[in-house]
């Protein structure tokens, strides 16, 4: 489902998003198809949150009316360049988002912090939103070097504590907001963070009332489509959109 702007901070403040990474997962188009087809049915008549859904590369065709990221991207924008995929191949599949600098690829990959800006600079240029995962300060200040304000506006920051990711256990709502606040002292302050690690049914709420993140980014849950509509149902049954406007109504010593 193409978007017909790249999102801003202000729909995110309107909107918490909710992005699954589906991993390496699952192993059929067949099993794609349907996890994809159960959350968009029982979604449906969701307002209050903007669900994206990150499946493989090779799924992505096979996949319409939710709104789709990738889990990478590649930095040049075509050329000699085996096995590799550009932000160009993947706007013309209809995705709007592009997951960067993931800590499994970081250490499976070895992707460098180098490698991540360069690949945050190409997906912007093809108006993909990048969703630039990190753990500390120095991985944002690197990812995101040399770009403009304006550039880093269309970013979506994840915070992701290894230690949270896949384990069950996840960061607390507390610790995590006090992440949120170094970020924003480091980057441009209209910019969407969210929250991922461990996140389930139970805690989703929280990261986004108590500690005043835009969104989520949910890995093993998101593959649980049961689990992942209740996350997805928590989290608008948290912040209405129809009686709090705006998470900063939701919210407002947040922010
Ligand atoms: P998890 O993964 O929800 O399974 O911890 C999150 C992520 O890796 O993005």
């Amino acid at each position: 489902m193409w978007e017909a702007r790249p999102p801003t901070y202000e729909d995110h403040m309107q909107k918490p998003l909710i992005i699954a990474n589906w991993k390496c997962n699952p192993s059929t188009r067949e099993q794609a198809e349907h996890l994809f087809g159960t959350i968009k049915r029982e979604t449906k008549n969701i307002n209050g949150v903007k669900i994206v859904i990150c499946p493989p590369f090779v799924w992505l065709p096979s996949l319409n009316g939710l709104s789709l990221g990738a889990q990478d991207c590649f930095w040049e924008k075509d050329g000699a360049y085996t096995g590799e995929v550009s932000p160009k191949m993947l706007k013309d599949l209809g995705c709007d988002y592009v997951i960067l600098g993931h800590s499994e690829r970081r250490k499976y990959l070895k992707e460098t912090d180098e490698m991540i800006n360069k690949k945050i600079k190409t997906a912007l240029k093809s108006d993909l939103t990048p969703i630039l995962c990190i753990e500390n300060i120095s991985q944002l200040k690197k990812g995101t070097k040399d770009l403009l304000r304006k550039e880093q506006k269309k970013l979506i920051i994840a915070y992701e504590p290894v230690f949270a990711i896949g384990t069950g256990k996840p960061c607390t709502p507390e610790k995590a907001k006090e992440m949120k606040t170094a970020i924003k002292k480091i980057i441009n302050k209209d910019i969407s963070i969210i929250y991922g690690g461990s996140v389930n049914s139970q805690n989703a709420a929280d990261y986004i009332k108590m500690a005043g993140f835009q969104g989520l980014l949910v890995g093993g849950a998101s593959l649980n489509p049961a689990e992942f509509i209740k996350v997805v149902k928590n989290v608008a049954r948290a912040c209405p959109v129809v009686e709090l406007r705006s998470l900063r109504d939701c919210a407002p010593k947040l922010f």
